[in-house]
Order: structure tokens, then sequence, then C-alpha cells
């Protein structure tokens, strides 16, 4: 199978000396949805941000063997500009990358359309709940086609009714459109629900614990958590964790 991205022995030791990786190595199929799972602190946005070339590794590199894909990236918090409506906030990088405003809304309001947000486009940020704040940042991601997304515990500070549908939408997304998907997360249950592949880190300095092919069935809607191949594999996975994690 091709794929879009290759992290080979990666390793990052900050500059105080925080050893954040260590010797981390995976292939990120084209198209797939990867969870990279590993308790707070143990390395997963260092992971992201060596991805997505916002800081370079100790040692070992990330190769993309088909060329820099272009990235979406979805931090924990929306970051969108509190003075700047819906529309304006997604248009943003594409007027930023010289499209003109015209098209670039046009674009952006596909793009909030897609997210469930076309009755909101004039609104400003602090008019919206939270999950309709990050519904915009996804819109933000989406308006510049990315062939990956990056996402860093996007959902983690949302209420668990919220967090579901915005997990059934990002599904329904990435089906549609078909990126690859580098989702962290410390949620084993997220993880299973989402991923097709579930790479699992200890805790620091991250190292890879296990990379398991997630045997929960797809198309995923909220009646495979009451599956028990579902409940198997979470327990698997917090074994592997709880073995190995705790000091
Ligand atoms: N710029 C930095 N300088 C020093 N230590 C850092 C820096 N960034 C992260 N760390 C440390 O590296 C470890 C891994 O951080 P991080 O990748 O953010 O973990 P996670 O996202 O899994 O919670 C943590 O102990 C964190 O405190
Ligand atoms: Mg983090």
């Amino acid at each position: 199978m091709s794929h879009d991205l290759r992290l080979e022995r990666l390793a990052k030791t900050f500059p105080n000396g925080t050893a954040a990786l260590h010797d981390l190595s995976a292939e990120i199929d084209s198209g797939a949805f990867f969870s990279l799972l590993g308790s707070s602190g143990c390395g997963k946005s260092t992971v992201l941000r060596l991805i997505a070339g916002l800081d370079v590794p100790t040692h070992g590199r990330v190769v993309w063997p088909q060329g820099l894909a272009r990235l979406g990236f979805i931090f924990q918090e929306p970051t969108l500009m509190a003075w700047a409506s819906a529309i304006c906030n997604v248009a943003l990088p594409l007027e930023l990358a010289g499209v003109p405003v015209r098209d670039a809304r046009a674009r952006a309001a596909e793009a909030l359309a897609q997210v469930g947000l076309s009755g909101f486009t004039t609104a400003l940020p602090r008019e919206l709940s939270g999950g309709m704040q990050m519904r915009v940042s996804i819109a933000r991601a989406l308006v510049a086609q990315p062939q990956v997304l990056l996402m860093d515990e996007p959902f983690a500070a949302l209420d668990e009714l919220t967090r579901g549908r915005l997990n059934d939408d990002l599904l329904r997304l990435w089906s549609e459109c078909r990126f690859s998907v580098i989702f962290v997360t410390h949620s084993v249950f997220e993880a299973v629900y989402l991923s097709q592949r579930i790479l699992i880190l200890s805790a620091r300095p991250g190292r890879l614990l296990a990379d398991i092919q997630n045997p929960v069935p797809s198309p995923r809607t909220p009646e495979v958590r009451l599956l028990p191949v579902f409940n198997a594999t979470a327990r698997d996975i917090l074994a592997i964790l709880e073995d190995r994690v705790t000091c």
C-alpha cells in the first residue's frame, strides 16, 4: 500500500534536556485514519509538530515519499480570531495564500456547510458554542483541501455528547474527502471508535509500544460501541498502556 509519510527513528530532546520522544518509526498509509494514543506528556504533540515541520527532530527524519503533502492542523483550542466572523476566520488561510476575496469567501461558505454551519457564517466566535467553534476550526483546515489532517486532541475540551457528534462528523468528512488523518488522543475509546490503526506510545520519552490494526468493523456508527470486539480491543489497549506505562 502506498503511504504518505514515513517516520524514521524520530527522537526529540529539548534544549532543557527533556527527552520527549525516543526512536519512533511508523508508516502512515495514504487515506488512512491513524490515532496516536498515549498518556499526557508522552510526546504526542511533539510528534505532530515534527510531522508539520514546526520543530526539527534531534535524530531521525520525517519522509514524504511522494513529496510534502498539503497539511491541515487542528489544535485542542479552536484558535479563532475573536473579532472576525466564522466565514472570515475560514477564508483567511486562502486570502493569505493570495486567493481573491470573492473566491475565498465562496469556498469558506462551502467548508462551513460541510461542517453543518451554513446558518452561522456571520456569527462571531463568542456567539458560538465550544462544539461549533471547533467546527469552524475544522472548516478552516478543510478549506485548503488538505491531504493529511493533523489533529491534536481536538475534542478533549468538549462535553461527551458534543464529542460524540463531532467524532461522527469527522468520520463522515473523512469518508467523503479521503484525506489521511493523524489523530492525537489520550482516550482509548475515542481511538478505537475512530481509527483504522492505533499507534500506542509509552510514557515519556515516547516510544512505540504497539501498532494495532483496529479489528472493529466499518462503517463506524454509535452501535459499534456495543459490539464485543469494540470492548475487547479497548481492553487490550488499556492492558498495553497499564502494563508498560506505569512506573
Ligand atoms: N519546548 C519544550 N521544551 C521543553 N520541554 C518540552 C517542550 N515541549 C514539550 N516539552 C515536554 O516534552 C514532553 C512531551 O510533550 P508533548 O509532546 O506536549 O506531550 P503530549 O502531547 O503527549 O501531552 C512533556 O514532558 C513536555 O513537558
Ligand atoms: Mg499534547
